[in-house]
């Protein structure tokens, strides 16, 4: 039997076989594609920054709004052009939108140029399936398998050498009605303790200083584990590695997210302090009518137990705007909860229906128009909020990483361990290290400070 490698060297252009892997959506896509580049570089490959010169392109999807969906269709779509003038180049397609049977269906009917579709499930498969492609010259499309397995053992190589993700569960039970990710990641499993603590000390002893837990509810981590570890003493035993580096999260669910977990937090040593807490609305009636489980007072009591135990938390949430059935009163309760609680950011997004899900066939009066202005109030409002909230910090010394160059001469871009991002004169050379900066100026959400 040939290996992928070898039916590569035959097919490439260059003096090695190129990869080019574009991710849509949020981190566990991220995550997946470190997984998927881990698993190409064992098979031989080395990567590129653009399609022009790749042998192989993967498309990672994302399906949890309309626009994200719209454009993986515009950009596959593109690929056509250069399909046909270099016919030995292979396409694929994964991600959450090939788990919804009505788009893969209509991508691998409307792309007959893409020659491998596969969904989340079946990640750890996927060389066993470019193999197919590759050794048989079929095309192989590939979707709802197995859910319920946690897959260990994947090789992962990580887009960032000081940052990384590290996944601790996959899938989601809480269908949240307006959300498609029950529906295209599966049910909610959870690694094992050990294997994620193997993973951190492996990370941290690699040098990375910036390590962020993920999955779509952590909040619920081990309930599908025999010991039934909390999330809390995950956070704990990871926290105890000995080491320089911070610690995030996300995301977590505020129904269920624990004193124990807050405390954790407050006493850590490398826990950043914050709390991405998505809130989604701030109208009971529509918290209700989302399924979220709880209500605007819990969601407040949190909160305040959080600023009241973590010295200067920062607090970040998902919004979003316009959900079926939504009024204006229901929407400045929304308003008035981002005042009275001071996040540092949002994400904030317009309601978008996802087939499949129940919202999606609630009555929707509200017009495109009008949800599109009470948007722009939202930022609007959160613009000001933000700006008094990075304010109070200027005179503060803050503990940063430096991450990047900002494109201005001398420039750094770093974050501080609330996630706000500071901009600083300095070297290069302190990318990846953390330094000490005094906070000078606050424009809107950005910092500006100088190493001390
Ligand atoms: N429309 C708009 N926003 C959505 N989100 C999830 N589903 C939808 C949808 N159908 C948002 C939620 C979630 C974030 C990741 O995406 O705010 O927290
Ligand atoms: Fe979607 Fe709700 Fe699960 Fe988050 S908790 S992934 S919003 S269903």
């Amino acid at each position: 039997m040939r290996l992928i490698s070898q039916i590569m060297q035959e097919r490439k252009r260059g003096d090695k076989p190129v990869a080019y892997i574009r991710t849509y959506g949020c981190q566990q896509n991220v995550a997946d594609s470190e997984r998927i580049k881990g698993m190409l570089e064992i098979a031989g490959f080395e990567f590129s920054e653009t399609v022009d010169d790749a042998d192989f392109i993967l498309f990672n999807t994302c399906a949890i709004r309309e626009h994200a969906e719209d454009r993986v269709f515009g950009n596959v779509g593109a690929l056509k052009s250069l399909k046909r003038k270099h016919p030995q180049i292979v396409i694929a397609l994964c991600g959450c939108m090939m788990e919804q049977e009505h788009i893969a269906n209509k991508m691998y009917k409307s792309f007959p140029f893409v020659s491998l579709v596969f969904g989340t499930h079946s990640l750890h498969r996927f060389p066993q399936l470019l193999y197919h492609t590759l050794a048989d010259g079929k095309r192989v499309y590939e979707r709802d398998n197995d859910d319920k397995k946690v897959y260990e053992g994947i090789p992962v190589k990580r887009d960032g050498t000081f940052k990384g993700w590290l996944s601790i569960m996959y899938g989601c039970n809480n269908f949240c009605t307006y959300c498609i990710v029950p529906y295209v990641r599966g049910r909610e499993r959870s690694r094992e303790k050990s294997l994620i603590l193997d993973e951190a000390r492996q990370m941290i002893s690699a040098g990375y200083k910036d390590i962020t837990l993920l999955g779509q509810n952590v909040n619920s981590y081990g309930k599908t584990l025999a010991d039934k570890p909390t999330f809390a003493q995950l956070l704990h035993e990871i926290d105890s590695i000995d080491g320089d580096y911070w610690l995030r999260f996300m995301t977590s669910h505020p129904k269920d997210c624990s004193k124990e977990l807050i405390d954790t937090i407050a006493n850590g040593t490398h826990i950043s302090k914050h709390l991405h807490l998505p809130f989604q609305s701030g109208s009971d009636r529509i918290l209700k009518a989302m399924n979220r489980h709880y209500d605007r007072k819990k969601y407040l009591d949190i909160v305040n137990y959080a600023k009241e135990k973590i010295d200067g938390v920062s607090l970040t949430s998902d919004i979003i705007v316009g959900f079926p059935g939504e009024t204006y009163e229901d929407f400045k309760e929304t308003l008035s909860l981002i005042r009275e609680v001071e996040f540092t950011s949002l994400f904030t997004f317009i309601y978008s229906p996802r087939v499949g899900t129940p919202a999606a066939k609630m009555d929707d009066p509200i017009p495109a128009e009008e949800k599109s202005k009470w948007f722009r109030e939202l930022l609007d409002v959160q613009e000001e909020i933000a700006a008094k909230r990075c304010a109070s910090m200027v005179n503060n010394t803050e503990k940063v990483l430096i991450e990047s160059e900002t494109g201005k001469n001398g420039e750094l871009n770093g974050r501080t361990s609330g996630n706000i991002i500071v901009e600083l004169k300095g070297d290069k050379s302190l990318i990846g290290t953390f330094q000490n900066v005094k906070i000078t100026q606050a424009r809107n959400w950005i910092l500006k400070g100088e190493l001390v």
